[in-house]
């Protein structure tokens, strides 16, 4: 249940991120979608087809006149066959042909032939290539007309410049990509996220953590914000990237998530708690750094306060989803903590020894009152879409905001 298109044309501009295609088409691959490529003239100075013929297990389409591929799949045939068309990279050049409707080579013209299904652009060029007011106009008339714009990311160019152009990481583009199957699921919701870990200050320099990544929250958020949702995402301290159309609050400690959760879920639709929240919080902060003294040192733990249990007494009050972090009993102690902190619904999974926590796959027993399912292992981007459908369908079935 990856919710991505089941057959994608994957459009492969001229530019240096031409070289990250061969990993997108490997890992689509991986979840079982059928790829076909078709590149521009520009993006075979960059790559050899032969690669991506190996990668997609097709032959890769290069030219309107291939007279033998046009025989077998015209620009038409390869149009109907496709659920969806991805480019990537997207170059300033393709994405003004493509809004200005040019049909002078395979990929414009089966853009054109393919306007009736979702097209997805994950642009990559020169930061002032980027920046640039026709490029942006560009960019602006296909998104008017229904295109899905994927980044770019800013950060080091391969040009040795600064700044936004880069192209999406494939991950990312395949997150983007996931919502296929559940489009517009949460339009008109809101949703408010809480990802990662907290950190709670011993000293100006010491810190009791723990080792969240944020991923499993980030996902969530930028699933819920692909099926239409307006996203709010309370992130503790990682190293992640914001997704497109979220709203970040960024948050260190336990204390500070909760005073911005309390904050911002009034008028909420969802919350869903998949911050990895320190129970406890060292009684006293140290305002100078803790010297070495004794060989033993005893620090005193108070406890935080219980976010999600301070949301369920809201009223109005809304959906609330919660995780249970285990590493035993995962069924018993996920029921537990489903009835005592009076949550709609709870997403367990196993941590440690590279499952759940810091890893990029994972896996769910997914709990409600009356139901339970299991979401078996997966990347998180791919159990975020499938959470939320079960979250979707469950908020559906009330009618309206919390209860
Ligand atoms: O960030 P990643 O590396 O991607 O890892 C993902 C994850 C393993 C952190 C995530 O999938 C997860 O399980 N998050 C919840 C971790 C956790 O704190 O679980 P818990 O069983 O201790 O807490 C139960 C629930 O209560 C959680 O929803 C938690 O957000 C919430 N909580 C906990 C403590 C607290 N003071 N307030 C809370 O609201």
């Amino acid at each position: 249940m990856s919710g991505l298109p089941r057959r994608l044309v994957l459009g492969i501009g001229g530019g240096i991120a031409a070289y990250k295609a061969c990993e997108l088409v490997r890992r689509l691959k991986e979840r079982d979608v059928d790829v076909r490529v078709v590149m521009t003239a520009g993006a075979e100075h960059f790559l050899g087809a032969a690669t991506l013929q190996a990668l997609s297990g097709q032959p890769v389409r290069t030219s309107l006149w291939d007279a033998s591929a046009e025989a077998a799949m015209s620009h038409i045939e390869l149009a109907r066959w496709a659920d969806a068309i991805l480019v990537a990279p997207a170059s300033a050049n393709v994405l003004a042909r493509l809004a200005h409707g040019f049909a002078d080579d395979l990929l414009t013209t089966l853009s054109l032939a393919a306007s009736d299904r979702p097209l997805w652009l994950a642009p990559a060029m020169n930061r002032l290539m980027w920046a640039h007011p026709a490029t942006q106009a560009n960019v602006e008339l296909l998104r008017a007309r229904g295109a899905h714009v994927l980044g770019p990311a800013s950060g080091e160019q391969a040009c040795g410049e600064v700044g936004e152009g880069r192209m999406l990481e494939p991950e990312a583009i395949i997150a983007a990509l996931s919502i296929f199957e559940a489009p517009q699921m949460l339009a008109g919701r809101r949703v408010l996220v809480s990802a990662g870990p907290t950190h709670e200050d011993l000293d100006p320099v010491r810190f009791l953590g723990n080792r969240s990544s944020g991923r499993m929250g980030f996902a969530l958020a930028e699933a819920a914000a692909g099926m239409g949702a307006e996203v709010t995402l309370v992130a503790g301290p990682v190293a992640l990237a914001t997704p497109a159309g979220v709203d970040r609050i960024d948050v260190r400690s336990a204390r500070q998530m909760h005073a911005a959760m309390l904050e911002h879920a009034p008028g909420m639709d969802v919350v869903i708690g998949a911050a990895a929240v320190a129970d406890y919080r060292p009684e006293q902060r140290q305002t100078r750094k803790i010297k070495k003294q004794d060989d033993r040192f005893t620090v005193t733990l108070v406890r935080n306060p219980d976010i999600l249990l301070d949301l369920a007494a809201l009223s109005p009050r809304p959906y609330l989803a919660g995780f249970a972090a285990e590493t035993e009993a995962l069924e018993d102690n996920a029921q537990l903590k489903l009835q005592a902190k009076g949550l709609d619904l709870i997403a367990a999974n196993l941590v440690g020894e590279g499952l759940g926590i810091e890893t990029q796959d994972n896996a769910f027993s997914v709990f409600w009152r009356g139901g339970s399912t299991v979401l078996p292992r997966a990347p998180k981007t791919d159990l975020a879409v499938s959470l939320l459908r079960i979250v979707a369908g469950q908020l559906a079935a009330k009618g309206g905001r919390g209860t």
